[in-house]
């Protein structure tokens, strides 16, 4: 069993991404943390919790960041994901809290408690990420792995999807994502490059919707307005699965062609929140921001077709 924190902000697609993690049998998630993104971290946990509820989870939740490293609100992507962060159905209830430790603290505690066993799996912003690296900065040597959903690196076009260089979790804290690149830990992004592949066309919405099974009806209900906004946007074939696809990664990574080399982020400027892999490490730059930078993988080649049935054959059962 593959020991995996999920940190995320649910979010349509973080919902889809939480099922198959607790449906796959060879990953056992020890907690969720939450942060802003989607909706604000009010939203995000309550999100959450309602998740663990639907989808009948047995691990802690425990609240996060509610304001990216610099402490500016952005605004909240309600015309994607509702104004409730989970397309606006009214299902999302909960009475339950979220346990006393702080994000941070959590992930701090449990990589400590499991050295070179655990990986994180990242589905938001990195701010809590920064956060525990400050607390502990042995993290990135005590982490079996860091899988980030996040960045765009211009492979098959993709290039952004808030700006027309910068992907929406590294955007919204540009900051804590060159601090999570900076750190020595094994660590794989999974970027709009691949995710735009992965779409999940009508069909297998559909399967969602008339399942017998709750948790993949309400997966069904809340991506009809996931799938209307990508529809708006002139995405006729469906919806691109971002989160599922870093989880799909971790379960199984043979599916992906990845490229190695430093990467770091653009934190301020017209490129803010940009994700930049030096392709040519050994090459002398006149300006170089990327030498004795940790190495990371990136995700530049997805078999799209393979990740989907992974994502239907574990959250309906073969
Ligand atoms: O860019 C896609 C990412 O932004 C996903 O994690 C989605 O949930 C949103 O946060
Ligand atoms: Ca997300």
């Amino acid at each position: 069993m593959k020991k995996v924190i999920i940190d995320c902000d649910p979010g349509i697609d973080d919902a889809m991404a939480i099922l198959l993690a607790h449906r796959c049998k060879d990953l056992e998630i020890l907690g969720i943390t939450t942060v802003h993104g989607n909706a604000d971290i009010e939203n995000t946990t309550a999100n959450t919790l309602h998740l663990r509820n639907v989808f009948n989870i047995d691990a802690p939740v425990h609240q996060g960041a509610g304001l990216p490293l610099n402490g500016v609100e952005l605004a909240y992507p309600t015309f994607v994901h509702g104004d409730d962060g989970m397309g606006d159905t009214g299902d999302v209830q909960s009475d339950a809290s979220a346990d006393s430790t702080e994000a941070e603290q959590f992930i701090v505690d449990t990589i400590r408690a499991n050295p070179h066993e655990v990986t994180i799996i990242t589905l938001g912003r990195l701010t809590n990420l920064a956060r525990a690296l400050t607390i502990a900065p042995e993290l990135a040597t005590l982490t079996k792995e860091v899988v980030i959903m996040g960045g765009a690196f211009g492979e098959n076009q993709f290039r952004g999807n808030v700006s027309p260089c910068a992907e929406a979790n590294i955007y919204g804290d540009p900051d804590a994502a060159d601090a999570v690149c900076l750190a020595g830990w094994q660590k794989t992004f999974v970027g709009l490059d691949v995710t735009m592949l992965v779409v999940v066309d009508p069909q297998r919405q559909a399967k969602f919707r008339q399942s017998d099974d709750t948790a993949c009806q309400f997966i069904g209900r809340i991506s009809e307005f996931y799938n209307n906004f990508y529809t708006s946007i002139g995405y006729t074939e469906g919806f691109p699965m971002h989160d599922a696809s870093a989880v799909a990664y971790v379960i199984a990574p043979e599916l992906f062609r990845v490229q190695t080399g430093p990467v770091r982020v653009a934190t301020n400027g017209i490129a803010k929140g940009e994700t930049i892999l030096n392709r040519e490490p050994a090459r002398e730059y006149v300006e170089d921001h990327w030498a004795d930078i940790p190495a990371a993988n990136v995700c530049i080649g997805v078999e799209a077709a393979g990740v989907l049935d992974v994502y239907e054959h574990t959250i309906l059962g073969p």
